[in-house]
């Protein structure tokens, strides 16, 4: 049997590369332009729906209204061009409030109503963001949520206060999730936030951006 020469070896070895050189390129270039068309179709499903931003807004002492407010933050975000700014109330500037398109609040229940970090930051609308005489948050889309420890405890007082202060500034109320907005139960038979729960929080989130999105929506040609 003839053995390949030297030589021979060293051409087919040099072939070997450089057909592995082309197969890498044409791979790159096909990830190339499949990256490029995921891109343009991604693109092409946000085209036409508005760019809206949720600010979400809550209070937490022990971490179970944070959780609903993550599980809010993450349905807002499930909308195509639905941004959600999730903050603490006293994080909150006047520039986030008045520039959003929409505003969910949330409260731990404290003695059947909300807490009182939650009316200090709706006092402050007024008191350090001056939002009348111009009814600064007139036709935003407003929500609530809550957790409280007990199954009838207060909730849907505190998710009502919240809206009723939502009303008092002509605000569009909507609720999700629940009747009232999203709600849990966190102490008792039912410990923490289960995923029903933090589903209806979602819930919660998408709806209202997805109203702020019709809202926002340029009006239709007669
Ligand atoms: C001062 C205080 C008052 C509370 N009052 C109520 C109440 O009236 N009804 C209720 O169901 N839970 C009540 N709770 C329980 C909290 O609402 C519940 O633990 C809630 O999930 C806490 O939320 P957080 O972890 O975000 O702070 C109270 C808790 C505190 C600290």
């Amino acid at each position: 049997m003839r053995r390949p020469s030297a030589t021979s070896r060293a051409t087919s070895c040099e072939s070997t590369g450089s057909s592995a050189r082309t197969g890498g390129r044409t791979f790159l270039l096909v990830a190339v332009l499949l990256s490029s068309f995921l891109a343009s179709t991604a693109v092409r499903a946000d085209e036409g729906a508005p760019r809206v931003t949720v600010l979400i807004a809550y209070h937490s002492g022990s971490g179970h209204t944070e959780k609903m407010a993550k599980g809010v933050a993450d349905g807002v975000e499930s909308l195509p061009g639905a941004h959600a700014l999730l903050r603490r109330v006293e994080q909150v500037t006047a520039d986030e409030l008045f520039a959003s398109d929409a505003l969910i609040l949330g409260s731990p229940v404290y003695w059947s109503n909300m807490a009182a970090e939650v009316k200090t930051f709706i006092d402050n609308w007024q008191f350090k963001f001056g939002v009348w005489p111009d009814l600064k948050l007139k036709n935003k889309v407003g929500a609530a949520f809550t957790t409280g420890g007990q199954v009838s405890g207060g909730k849907e007082l505190t998710m009502l206060s919240i809206l009723a202060a939502m009303l008092g500034n002509q605000m569009i109320v909507v609720s999700g999730g629940g009747a009232f907005g999203a709600s849990a139960t966190t102490e008792g038979t039912s410990p923490g936030i289960d995923e029903q729960e933090l589903s209806s929080a979602r819930e919660l989130g998408r709806r209202v951006a997805d109203v702020a999105a019709k809202l926002a929506a340029p009006a239709h040609a007669p």
